[in-house]
């Protein structure tokens, strides 16, 4: 290893010495979410200052929102109290903070309302536990309690390890992570797939050097919520970076004080993301008996919501600077070529129930 590298670069290679390369899946679990080193267990990343910010960072028109339209799937379904409403990876607990501001306007809601988050790392809890004291933390969402769930996860599911193969003359084969002139890089596996029958079409259709993402275990966590919803009702909204269909290509990436990096130079040091496959997503939802809504675009989801109209009574309250600072969030959330289109929606129901709001 080269003395610039980091704690957990030195481990993973000591590792890798030991047993040999690692799937990229295990690489980004422990980049990710190593006990001691690992990136989301060591700090707080958001904002201006950290390595990115999210929606609910940039406005609180983004979490209220969320909460009215799931208060409306809520009501659409009778009500149902007590009912649980839980938040995969809630950062900070600002979009949770926004939401339970914004449907305390919903008669009967706040009274039969139980907050569930499902976080694995330190810092934010303790983050989220300053905005949102009555929360209550689970590691996984296999724990979640048996009840109608309403559920939302904004920029979770990009966090998830994925599996990738590049095509070669040989057939499919999984990368893994190696050393290569003492530096962290990716290698392919010796012995190829034995058939990719379970890859969509299109990634089955692509040439000679094409790399194909697959991510498990977002399938499994989208089958999970899908048939608790089916089991007990409720509604979810799944926010993401991504694209709509499967589709061969690499997207795996990492940023660092809001610029792109290396994802194999800093473990630990650096946000590791991957674009979700949404068409992935939403046949894991209906693998777990729900219907699945879009994706949509961010922007037309939060203008069907009515984000404009927010804004603007946001802005007749406030001074000539907040009003500035309100557009230019309007924007950011919604415009064509920020995120109103590089994010999407998913929308996630029971079958026959309503659609969540949002979906026109
Ligand atoms: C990119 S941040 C998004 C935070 C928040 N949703 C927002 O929009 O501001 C990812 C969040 O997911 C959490 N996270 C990442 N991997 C996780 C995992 N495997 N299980 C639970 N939480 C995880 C992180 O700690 C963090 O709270």
């Amino acid at each position: 290893m080269t003395s610039d590298a980091t704690p957990l670069a030195s481990h993973i290679a000591r590792l890798i010495e030991e047993t040999g390369p690692i799937p990229l899946s295990q690489y980004m679990a422990l980049a990710l979410g190593h006990a001691e080193h690992g990136y989301y267990m060591t700090r707080d990343p958001l904002g201006m200052r950290g390595d990115f910010i999210t929606a609910p960072e940039v406005s609180q028109m983004f979490g209220e929102l969320i909460g009215l339209c799931l208060a409306d799937a809520w009501m659409a379904q009778g009500a149902p109290a007590p009912f649980a409403l839980a938040e995969l990876g809630p950062g900070r607990g600002t979009l949770m903070a926004d939401a339970l501001r914004a449907i305390r306007a919903v008669s009967g809601m706040v009274d039969a309302v139980e907050i569930h988050f499902v976080e694995t790392s330190p810092v934010l809890r303790e983050a989220q536990k300053k905005r949102v004291p009555q929360a209550t933390w689970h590691d996984s969402v296999e724990t979640l309690p048996a009840r109608p769930l309403f559920l939302i996860a904004n920029e979770f599911f990009d966090a998830l390890p994925i599996v990738q193969y590049q095509r070669t003359e040989r057939g499919w084969c999984e990368r893994y992570i190696g050393l290569s002139e003492g530096r962290l890089a990716p290698v392919l596996a010796p012995i190829p797939l034995v058939n990719d029958k379970s890859f969509p079409a299109a990634m089955r259709a692509a040439p000679i050097g094409a790399i194909a993402e697959i991510a498990p275990a977002s399938a499994a966590i989208a089958e999970t919520i899908s048939s608790r919803i089916v089991a007990h009702g409720g509604a979810a909204l799944v926010i993401d970076y991504g694209h709509t269909r499967s589709a061969p290509g690499e997207t795996l990436q990492a940023l660092r004080g809001h610029e792109y990096a290396d994802p194999f130079d800093a473990p630990g040091e650096a946000d590791l993301t991957a674009h979700v496959d949404f068409e992935a997503l939403a046949r894991a939802v209906r693998a777990g008996g729900a219907a699945a809504y879009g994706p949509a675009e961010q922007g037309a989801f939060l203008r069907a919501l009515g984000i404009e109209a927010r804004a603007a009574t946001l802005c007749n309250q406030a001074t000539e600077i907040q009003a500035r600072n309100i557009e230019t969030s309007l924007q950011r959330l919604t415009a064509s070529g920020e995120m109103g289109s590089l994010f999407k929606v998913l929308g996630i129901a029971p079958r026959g129930a309503q659609a969540p709001a949002g979906f026109v």
